[in-house]
């Protein structure tokens, strides 16, 4: 039996690529290997959102060819997803050790593909072409063999159409394209089936979900059509999303917080910046104050909600003003923590031939500071819940300490607790009684005793 061995960069769509592409993998009669070092295929799922993550991956892939492979002659090597997409043949004429190159469409036929290396019918393989209906070939989940799957992350769609001028996701990712809310459902069923309780419903730009194929109803979009319809799945008792946009944030979604109440109190809603300058220059959509008044309505219908988001720093352009305007957008919307990143150029998006791009150390400098802001009113969120009692969902040892298991509220604050393994993937309640750096500490046996 042949071993495959799948690493994975960037986003959560990657990694539900990943699962996705490995069970293939297993239905065609792989196993999965436990390291890079003992498989027959090692494949890299790339990302191409900032340039450090190709990086890394092409160092990675370099490593694997220079060491691993000298131990195992016959191992085959193959880049799959965003930085696949994007630079397709190139990775073989550039990379001569490396097998395979499979696009963001063409996941479902990994398995073809690897067959024709190993059978001797085709080498180096870049299959990077569009391909209709992809965007419902990612529903294959990993038994409960690999490890417990009490939550599950499920594909919705695929592709971006903002054209955000910083990014690259609609090159590599391609145009819009959603599932049905029939074939979702299916697989949110099969999965509640085998004791899933969360779903974690993915797509680049969610809010847009179903926009062309399928119209508004009684003033609910798509996406709420499809929240709704998930909702009533027996044995399913949390629902997630990422990532929302603001722009799609109607007050149809901000309703259906109160409307449903498997819908967890949290939204990860990426912000990029505070200036209305740069998010016209970035081609977002919205202005800062249409972004507060939705995380404004948020908190009136769900006062305890999570909110998160994205900020880039030093994009083109960006003054000192720009950025004093992000510092004051991230104290009125006290996000309970946030992702920042250091602008990066990337190929054939506009930005990257914008003037004003800023130096490395502008950058290093904004993102220390707005770090800073992110972590002081993190702290004070995080300390508010000392003394509360919450509900979590289980998911397993803590990493950094695995005699102890780790949660999730359903505002998305990691707990850390003593408790029994018998506990994981269960609801329970915990009361907090210290707080750490964007973690919460519990024990759930002092419940009731104050
Ligand atoms: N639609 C996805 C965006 C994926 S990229 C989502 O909303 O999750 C994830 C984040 O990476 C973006 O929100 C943005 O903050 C950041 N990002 C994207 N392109 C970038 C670039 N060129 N440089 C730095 N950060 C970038
Ligand atoms: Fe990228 Fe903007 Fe779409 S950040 S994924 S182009 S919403």
């Amino acid at each position: 039996m042949r071993s495959v061995y799948i690493k994975t960069y960037g986003c959560q769509m990657n990694e539900r690529d990943s699962e996705a592409v490995a069970a293939q993998l297993v239905a065609d009669g792989y196993s999965i290997a436990p390291s890079e070092l003992v498989a027959d295929v090692v494949l890299l799922n790339t990302c191409s959102v900032r340039d450090n993550a190709e990086q890394k991956a092409i160092g990675k892939m370099q490593n694997l060819a220079a060491e691993v492979r000298k131990a195992r002659p016959n191992l085959v090597l193959g880049f799959m997803g965003c930085m696949a997409q994007s630079r397709g043949k190139e990775l073989l004429d550039d990379l001569p050790q490396v097998d395979l190159v499979v696009g963001t469409q063409k996941f479902h036929r990994t398995g073809e593909y690897l067959n024709d290396i190993f059978s001797g019918k085709r080498s180096r393989i870049a299959e990077v072409a569009e391909e209709s209906g992809s965007e419902a070939t990612i529903k294959e989940h990993l038994s409960d063999a690999a490890g417990p799957s009490f939550s599950a992350f499920v594909s919705i769609m695929q592709g971006c159409n903002q054209y955000c001028t910083f990014c690259i996701v609609p090159y590599t990712r391609g145009a819009e394209r959603s599932r049905s809310i029939d074939d979702i459902v299916d697989e949110c069923r099969t999965l509640a089936g085998r004791g899933v309780k969360e779903i974690t419903l993915l797509g680049q730009i969610v809010t847009s979900y179903g926009k062309r194929e399928i119209g508004v109803k009684s003033g609910h979009s798509p996406f709420v059509q499809l929240l709704d319809a998930i909702h009533d799945i027996d044995g399913i008792q949390r629902i997630r999303f990422t990532s929302p946009h603001p722009k799609g944030y109607g007050d149809d979604l901000a309703e259906a917080y109160a409307r449903l109440p498997k819908l967890c109190a949290s939204a990860h809603i990426p912000v990029q910046t505070g200036s209305n300058r740069l998010l016209k220059l970035m081609h977002r959509g919205y202005t800062r104050e249409r972004f507060l008044s939705i995380i404004q309505k948020l908190r009136e219908v769900k006062p305890d909600i999570g909110v998160t988001t994205d900020i880039i720093v030093g994009f083109p352009g960006e003054s000192e003003m720009d950025f004093e305007e992000t510092l004051s957008l991230v104290r009125e919307a006290q996000f309970d923590n946030a992702f920042i990143f250091k602008y990066s150029q990337r190929r054939d998006t506009p930005a990257a031939a914008m003037s004003g791009q800023l130096a490395e150390e502008v950058k290093e400098k904004r993102l220390d500071q707005l770090l800073q802001e992110i972590n002081r009113i993190g702290a004070i969120k995080y300390e508010r819940f000392i003394g509360k009692q919450v509900r979590i969902l289980v998911e397993g040892p803590s990493r950094r300490n695995p005699a102890r298991l780790t949660g999730r509220t359903e505002c998305n604050k990691i707990v850390v607790f003593e408790g029994a393994p018998r506990h994981v993937g269960e609801l329970m309640d915990v009361k907090i009684t210290r707080a750490g750096s964007f973690t919460l500490y519990g024990d759930p046996a002092i419940l009731g005793v104050d």
